[in-house]
């Protein structure tokens, strides 16, 4: 039997999210303050220690592994990582190397990334109005992210555009953005916005629940339920008049957690077991400690063997503090 990491609910766990950097070139309203501190060097994991980190992982049953950030792009020499990780695919042990970007540099890495193996990525795009883009990612531009999306493309990568649903920023620009991506052989998903670390703004402004996105395309649209998984916590539908897929994840309204598969590290090589708990177990002492992997995997095992059951994020106008207090660009979503 093919080796597997099962927690206490009897979920395995296939999937890995490893953020090679926190740093990143966009200061998005909902992810980041706008003063933010980053980690000194010494603190992030080596390419050579996040290559050893992913091995481990897939080794134990990892099918799938997608690198985040901040923004994975800018890490330097973030091909080199992407590339070597790219032989796990060729022995076939890993099904899916990918990343979520959002897509700055995405024009400079496209073809790169698909001659590692890369063949599907997801973009964040929360508006195509390139002032309202500017606003929403206070540094973005939104012509260099389109330049990227257009190599991407033309290099073959299948590419999905994450939007987070921001209530009077951009819920009249859903439509728009469906009709963009599906016209250009994208998919969309729609996320609610989830209360991980201060930023400047109150969340409960922020904050559109998505059964109330869906009522209301639904006057317009046809929508299908499809059973498409992609291995993430999106539920999709198929739209009939575009022909195009759209999915919801939805973490207030919808809780997934039950069929969760995932854990992800952080650039400092924190295993976090939930997205949504403070709960974590290091990694990098046991990396660090010896050239061997025992220790490293032991550490994984008894991390595993505490996964939590499910996240519970509440945003509400009496809880103003954040569910968990680190950002979302500490462990990449
Ligand atoms: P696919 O492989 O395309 O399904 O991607 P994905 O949805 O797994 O990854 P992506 O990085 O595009 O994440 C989209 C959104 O889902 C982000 O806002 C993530 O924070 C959120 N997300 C991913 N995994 C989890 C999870 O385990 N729990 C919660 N609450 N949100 C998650
Ligand atoms: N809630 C939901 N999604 C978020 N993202 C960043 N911060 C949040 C948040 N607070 C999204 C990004 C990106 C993905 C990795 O997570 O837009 O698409
Ligand atoms: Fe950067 Fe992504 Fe956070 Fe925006 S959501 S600031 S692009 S890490």
């Amino acid at each position: 039997t093919p080796p597997a990491m099962i927690d206490p609910f009897g979920r395995a766990v296939t999937y890995l999210r490893v953020s090679v950097t926190d740093r990143c070139d966009f200061r998005c309203v909902y992810c980041m303050a706008e003063d933010m501190t980053f980690l000194p060097k010494r603190e992030v994991l080596s390419l050579e220690e996040l290559d050893r980190l992913c091995t481990a992982f897939i080794e134990k049953g990892v099918r799938k592994l997608r690198l985040t950030g901040g923004e994975p792009l800018v890490r330097k020499n973030i091909m080199s990582l992407i590339r070597s990780l790219g032989r796990h695919l060729d022995s076939g042990l890993l099904q899916e190397l990918t990343l979520t970007t959002n897509g700055s540099q995405l024009a400079r890495y496209a073809e790169e990334l698909y001659e590692a193996g890369v063949r599907r990525i997801n973009v964040s795009i929360d508006t195509l109005d390139p002032q309202k883009f500017k606003a929403v990612t206070r540094w973005g531009e939104l012509g260099k992210v389109m330049d990227g999306v257009r190599a991407a493309t033309e290099a073959g990568l299948k590419i999905k555009i994450n939007m987070v649903a921001l209530k009077g920023v951009n819920e009249h620009e859903i439509v728009p953005m469906m009709e963009w991506a599906h016209s250009h052989g994208h998919d969309l998903t729609i996320i609610e916005t989830m209360p991980l670390g201060e930023i400047n703004e109150d969340r409960t402004d922020q904050y559109l629940p998505l059964s109330l996105v869906r009522a209301r395309l639904a006057e317009a649209f046809t929508l299908e339920d499809i059973p498409y998984k992609t291995g993430g916590p999106a539920r999709y539908v198929e739209v009939r008049e575009t022909g195009g897929r759209l999915g919801f994840i939805t973490p207030m309204t919808h809780n997934f957690c039950e069929s969760c598969n995932r854990v992800r590290v952080t650039c400092t090589g924190q295993l976090y077991m939930c997205l949504g708990q403070d709960d974590m177990a290091d990694l990098r002492a046991p990396l660090r400690a010896s050239e061997g992997n025992e220790l490293l995997n032991e550490a994984i095992d008894e991390a595993i063997g505490r996964k939590p059951k499910g996240h519970d994020f509440v945003i509400d106008r009496r809880t103003k503090q954040p569910a968990v207090s680190r950002h979302m660009s500490v462990t990449g979503g």
